[in-house]
């Protein structure tokens, strides 16, 4: 596993900062106002800081973003990266100067000089996360020994403290990205199953479903888009119970390791790309990693469908009749529908087993979802409008797009089957995202506050963002971390 930098926060000695070698970096608000720190800096530099900070180049850049001096004479540093942050950062500030700070410091270690700025545990995961590189296939430039970040702060105590929630979302973000990453031939269902059950070393209850017990359970849904595989399907349940009796909040992964689009085949060009299908569950299993290693107050469930959606003489074809575990007929139009197939009886199995509080599933479910939001905004789909407003917020609050969508009869309409109980796509394009979205919600019990959120637009990105490289994103993490924390967890 891809693991984060560490990161250790010390007091200010000004003493050390001549001396130090790597990459010395300081915090300077955008008024250029100098504390004790940034004035030793610019001493020991003969005024070079001075002179950056009165160059037209520091005004013009944006908090967050920031310069540097390199080889600064009279230190032992290789460089001085000087990055502009307010005293009080917001949020998203903070973070966007850590990942400046990565950006920087390239192979060396950091020293980063932040005195009394807020929010340092934020920078520290910008920092953490813009770090990231996925380097287990490569062979030559696998040097991912993790470089060591020392932070100066005027409260290190308090920024220790505070550590161990900000590295278990960097971590939960990490293991998302990691699968998410991983090929289809080294992440196999079997494997995936694998990674998961290795979770029970932080204390959390992982079973695996293997499709013998699927199938006594009824599950033709998914069974039916994993039978033209060699890579048995799966369904892996992670129960995280830090919060007493509660009845749990589920999550549901779609778990697709690899889609062809089955005997509906996709078209050659970008199908590569198909490999990050499995992204629902990747986020599933990266938020549950994150509440088992800060130890949250709260009883979650997880719970993700693992199968392969391959074209073969065993493999579903369009026009197929299945039958879900909930007992209703689905007329398989279009085996690429398969996403909502496996969520159908993935969500009865925990809705029947667990009685959840409210249930969330997330998919990488629909090419029209990113047709609809690009690639700035997951979509969401509620029957729940306090619990979707909840989502909404704890999204926002963590910088993670997300816009609701809306639902209703007229959709579901668009599903009627001439032979089955409903059909798994309709019959043109329109509304493609809602429509998914309306199937999925034949599955969900009345009195379930449920919400679905289509990641297909973000959960991998051509290119990189604030927070992260090229490739899987960890989209969802924060935000659901932050629902927990906000909505579900108990406090003394
Ligand atoms: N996995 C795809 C959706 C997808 C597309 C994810 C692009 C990420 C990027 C899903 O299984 C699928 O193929 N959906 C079809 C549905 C259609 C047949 C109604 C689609 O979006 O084309
Ligand atoms: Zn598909
Ligand atoms: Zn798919």
């Amino acid at each position: 596993m891809t693991t984060p930098v560490t990161i250790d926060f010390t007091h200010i000695d000004l003493d050390v900062l001549g001396q130090t070698d790597g990459a010395l970096a300081v915090l300077v608000p955008p008024d250029a106002k100098l504390d004790r720190a940034a004035r030793r800096l610019n001493r020991l530099t003969r005024g070079a800081l001075v002179r950056l900070l009165e160059n037209p180049a520091w005004e013009k850049i944006t908090p967050g973003d920031g310069l540097s001096i390199g080889y600064p004479a009279g230190m032992a540093a290789k460089a001085l990266h000087v990055v502009k942050v307010p005293r009080q950062p917001d949020l998203e500030n903070a973070r966007k100067a850590g990942a400046t700070l990565a950006g920087m410091m390239g192979a060396d270690p950091l020293m980063l000089v932040a005195g009394s700025t807020r929010r340092i545990n934020d920078v520290a995961l910008g920092l953490l996360l813009k770090s990231y590189a996925f380097l287990p296939h490569k062979t030559r430039e696998n040097d991912n020994t993790p470089k060591p970040v020392q932070i100066m702060a005027a409260d290190p105590e308090a920024a220790t403290n505070a550590l161990t929630p900000t590295m278990a979302v960097a971590e939960g973000v990490f293991f998302t990205r990691d699968l998410v990453n991983e090929p289809a031939n080294v992440l196999t269902t079997d494997e995936f199953a694998a990674r998961l059950a290795d979770m029970r070393a932080l204390g959390m209850d992982v079973e695996v479903l293997e499709e013998d017990h699927l199938t006594s359970l009824g599950m033709g849904a998914l069974l039916g888009v994993g039978q033209g595989s060699d890579n048995p399907s799966k369904i892996v349940v992670m129960h995280w119970n830090g919060g007493g009796d509660d009845a749990p909040l589920a999550l549901i992964g779609k778990g697709v390791v690899f889609d062809t689009g089955g005997i509906s085949l996709k078209p050659a060009n970008g199908m590569e790309e198909m490999t990050m299908d499995m992204g629902g569950a990747g986020v599933v299993a990266g938020v549950m990693r994150t509440l088992a290693l800060r130890k949250a107050r709260a009883n979650v469930v997880g719970v993700v469908g693992l199968v392969e959606n391959m074209p073969d003489a065993r493999a579903q074809r369009p026009g197929d009749v299945v039958t879900s575990m909930k007992g209703d007929t689905i007329e398989v139009i279009n085996t690429d529908a398969e996403g909502r197939l496996v969520l159908a009886d993935v969500m009865w199995y925990t809705q029947d087993r667990f009685a959840p509080s409210a249930m969330l599933d997330l998919a990488t479910l629909t090419g029209a979802i990113i047709i609809g939001l690009g690639h700035e905004n997951a979509g969401v789909f509620s029957n729940n409008d306090t619990l979707c407003d909840a989502f909404l917020r704890a999204a926002h609050s963590e910088g993670e797009g997300a816009w609701r969508l809306p639902m209703g009869q007229a959709y579901d309409d668009m599903l009627k089957s001439r032979i089955a109980d409903i059909r798994n796509v309709s019959s043109g394009r329109a509304a493609g995202s809602i429509t998914a979205a309306q199937f999925l919600g034949r599955f969900v019990k009345d009195g379930t506050p449920w919400i679905h959120i289509d990641i297909a637009g973000v959960a991998f990105m051509s290119k990189a963002t604030t927070l992260s490289p090229k490739g899987a994103t960890g989209w969802g993490v924060m935000a659901i971390d932050r629902l927990v924390r906000d909505r579900y967890e108990t406090v003394d």
